[in-house]
């Protein structure tokens, strides 16, 4: 289903909680990667301006009640199977871009449309794991499951998949407060796999994380993420203030400068999957310098606006 919202407020629809997923596509929730050979090689190579966009923004404007321009002018097309990060100062809007994308907010001018299958949600994954404190690591799990409907059996093989495929199956009885912020996190990754996302929308996901549990869920997010039966990876917008775990995932770093516009743009031609051993290669640290340059330009550009 393609879709537009412009500023008249017309949205697709895939938002509304009681919006209809078939439960046959939630059984293939834990499987991403499961069906294809972990150390097969794949490119996404996807960004050039004639593959076709899941997601996109055209001439977008956010101006929120008060005055504050958070998006002043951006144009964004984000191709499918995609892996797109966006990196920029506090404030730059980059938030603001992925609450227009899920369709949680509307732009004040401009275009939004996303091509998503009939009933599809994109994945959210927020910055804080946002769980039911009193509820169990599974209860939480079969939240989006249970809001479509879906009883305790159709729950149980999907939201045992998604536990799997996070490494949270042995703590599916576990309430948050007995969790690490890592684990939360993955707790929070599996609610969103548990619909089978094929676009995720991640905001900081990882900032509270040390260096080495943010690694590994980098790793896990990207596994998530491969191919299925052939076909193209998963689409995904990326939020981050850590120029190494931009390079690390995308396929393309946005760089975004305040008021809320876009400044660069860095292409990483890596092939996926991608391990430990990219982060050591020159290229990876060529890549990183560019990109913090871009952000230092950008910083330099606002100083003097
Ligand atoms: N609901 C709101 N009402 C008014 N202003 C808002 C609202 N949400 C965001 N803003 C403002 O819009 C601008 C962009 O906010 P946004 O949250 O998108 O930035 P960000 O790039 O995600 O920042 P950070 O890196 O700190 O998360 C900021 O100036 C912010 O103060
Ligand atoms: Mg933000």
């Amino acid at each position: 289903m393609s879709s537009a919202c412009r500023a008249s407020g017309i949205t697709d629809g895939t938002i509304g909680l009681r919006a209809r997923v078939p439960l046959h596509r939630v059984e293939s929730a834990g499987g991403p990667g499961a069906r294809v050979d972990p150390r097969a090689r794949y490119s996404r190579h996807v960004s050039s301006p004639t593959a076709p966009a899941a997601l996109s923004l055209a001439q977008v404007r956010r101006v929120y009640p008060g005055g504050r321009v958070a998006l002043a002018d951006v144009t964004l097309r984000i191709a499918a199977g995609e892996f797109v990060s966006l990196l920029g100062p506090s404030g730059c809007g980059k938030s603001t871009v992925l609450r227009l994308l899920s369709g949680l907010d509307l732009p004040t001018s401009g275009t939004i449309s996303r091509d998503l299958p009939d009933g599809a949600v994109p994945g959210y994954v927020f910055q804080d794991a946002a769980l039911m404190p009193w509820a169990s690591v599974r209860r939480n799990v079969e939240l989006p499951l249970m809001l479509r409907g879906a009883n305790a059996q159709q729950m149980r093989g999907p939201v045992d998949a998604a536990l799997r495929a996070v490494g949270l199956a042995d703590s599916a009885d576990a309430v948050p407060r007995e969790l690490s912020g890592g684990m939360k996190m993955r707790a929070s990754m599996a609610r969103a796999l548990v619909m089978s996302p094929r676009v995720w929308l991640l905001d900081e996901p990882f900032g509270a994380l040390d260096e080495i549990t943010r690694f590994a869920l980098n790793q896990t997010l990207l596994s998530l993420c491969k191919p299925l039966d052939g076909g193209k990876p998963a689409t995904a917008v990326f939020v981050t203030h850590s120029v190494y775990e931009a390079v690390f995932l995308s396929e393309r770093v946005v760089v975004m400068g305040r008021p809320g516009r876009i400044v660069d743009e860095v292409a990483v031609d890596a092939p996926y999957p991608r391990d430990a051993a990219f982060r050591a290669t020159p290229k990876f640290a060529a890549l990183c310098a560019q990109v913090s340059d871009a952000l230092q330009r950008a910083s330099v550009a606002e100083a003097g606006a």
